[in-house]
């Protein structure tokens, strides 16, 4: 690829957005998140008043739909059809469909149009679940970012308390366990690690040491 690709692909909150965006920030690389994107579209499904089973209707939306990233601390903002929707998209009935939408063939080919348009004039990192394998496998940097399952819900179920939630941290186990359940089993790209990727376990990891971790790895193939 003319400008430089880093993959960053994992389970749920394996820490993956995080991670990129404050690389994306030090190396001076426009952060992709794919994830974000997929959510976009199961909340406009849900403002449009459709069914989540709706594979029909939800493809007929897809022109309309317009999504833009604009940049933001901590986190970047999301743009669904002109509206700020950063928050709205990580609710828990949209994180509970996600998958479902996701898992649609007119969706997957769509997103990943729009995801590879977003590499041509700029050097990207890009994470999600099927970035290394499918949108970029050309990537020159592919990450495999894992960590426990206990270790993860931890991290989220403390997400959560901080947005003021009252989370429950078993079912938050079990919501990230279904999650990437039915990402790793769906027919079309589901999450598997790239041939080439290298896996990153972040258990037991600070972001510090994970940011210089990939840092180091980056730098060994520029
Ligand atoms: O990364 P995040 O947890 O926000 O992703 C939300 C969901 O979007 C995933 O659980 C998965 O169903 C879907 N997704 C996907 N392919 C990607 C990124 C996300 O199917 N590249």
């Amino acid at each position: 690829p003319a400008h430089f690709q880093v993959a960053i692909d994992g389970p749920a909150s394996a820490g993956k957005s995080t991670i990129a965006k404050i690389l994306a920030t030090d190396l001076k690389y426009v952060y992709v998140d794919t994830g974000a994107m997929y959510r976009a579209i199961t909340l406009a499904a849900k403002n449009a008043g459709l069914d989540y089973t709706d594979e029909a209707g939800i493809t007929a939306l897809l022109p309309e739909i317009q999504i833009e990233f604009l940049p933001g601390e901590p986190v970047q903002h999301v743009l669904l059809n002109g509206q700020e929707v950063t928050e709205a998209i990580r609710s828990t009935e949209i994180t509970n469909n996600v998958s479902l939408v996701s898992s649609y063939q007119a969706v997957r080919t769509d997103l990943v149009n729009r995801q590879r348009a977003l590499t041509e004039q700029q050097p990207v990192i890009m994470d999600g679940r099927d970035i290394g394998t499918t949108v970029l496998p050309l990537a020159q940097v592919k990450i495999f970012l894992i960590a426990s399952v206990d270790e993860r819900a931890e991290r989220r179920f403390k997400e959560n308390q901080a947005k003021g939630m009252n989370p429950d941290l078993a079912t938050l186990k079990k919501e990230i366990e279904d999650r990437d359940y039915k990402d790793s089993h769906r027919e079309i790209s589901p999450l598997t690690k790239a041939e080439d990727a290298l896996t990153v376990d972040t258990t037991g990891q600070s972001i510090d040491q994970v940011v210089s971790t990939i840092k180091a790895i980056i730098e060994d193939h520029q």
